[in-house]
């Protein structure tokens, strides 16, 4: 099988791009070449062997982006291994507990035979865009809740498991 896996994600304000970038570090310690890219940047899916998509969480979607990019590669994710990753909870729960994906993830994952999903902590930090960004971090509700620790364990489980296809 073709080793290079695509890291996709849909990110408002940057902080879930940042996590994409932990899951290929990780990948790419093995012999996984892994490439990261915005979701929407993505025309098709030819040279890669396995996806991740990553989602920025809002309003209990995914990001459009992520969204957009399952329903214009269904046919070709279908016949690849599949991770999803969300991001996520603006307190510690994602650190403490298995957080289950969105009911629009969680469709995904069954129409297409998704190998997994983790929900990470988000992060939502001055300079943020939207109204109701500002009116959170106003609140002071705002905050970095992204454990890359976690990230890094995720994206070994799935280096492993890419790893295992590969050799059979
Ligand atoms: C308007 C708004 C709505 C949000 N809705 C959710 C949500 O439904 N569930 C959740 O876990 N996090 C939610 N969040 C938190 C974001 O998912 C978090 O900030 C995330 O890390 C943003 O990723 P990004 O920087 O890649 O855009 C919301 C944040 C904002 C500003």
């Amino acid at each position: 099988m073709e080793q290079k896996v695509l890291v996709a994600y849909g990110s408002a304000n940057g902080s879930t791009e940042e996590m994409a970038e932990a899951v290929a570090r990780v990948l790419r310690r093995t012999e996984i070449t892994a490439e990261v890219l915005p979701a929407r940047s993505v025309t098709d899916l030819d040279r890669y062997g396995a996806v991740v998509v990553g989602g920025a969480l809002y309003a209990g979607r995914w990001h459009k982006d992520a969204r957009r990019f399952v329903r214009r590669h269904r046919g070709a994710l279908a016949h690849r291994p599949v991770w999803f990753f969300s991001s996520g909870p603006l307190d510690p729960t994602a650190s403490q507990r298995d957080i289950p994906p969105v009911p629009g993830v969680k469709r995904a994952m069954a129409g297409l035979d998704a190998r997994g999903h983790a929900t990470f902590g988000g992060c939502l930090t001055e300079g943020a865009q939207g109204r109701v960004a500002r009116m959170i971090l106003r609140n002071g509700k705002g905050g970095d809740f992204r454990d890359f620790a976690a990230v890094e364990h995720w994206a070994a489980g799935l280096a492993k498991e890419l790893g295992a296809m590969a050799h059979g």
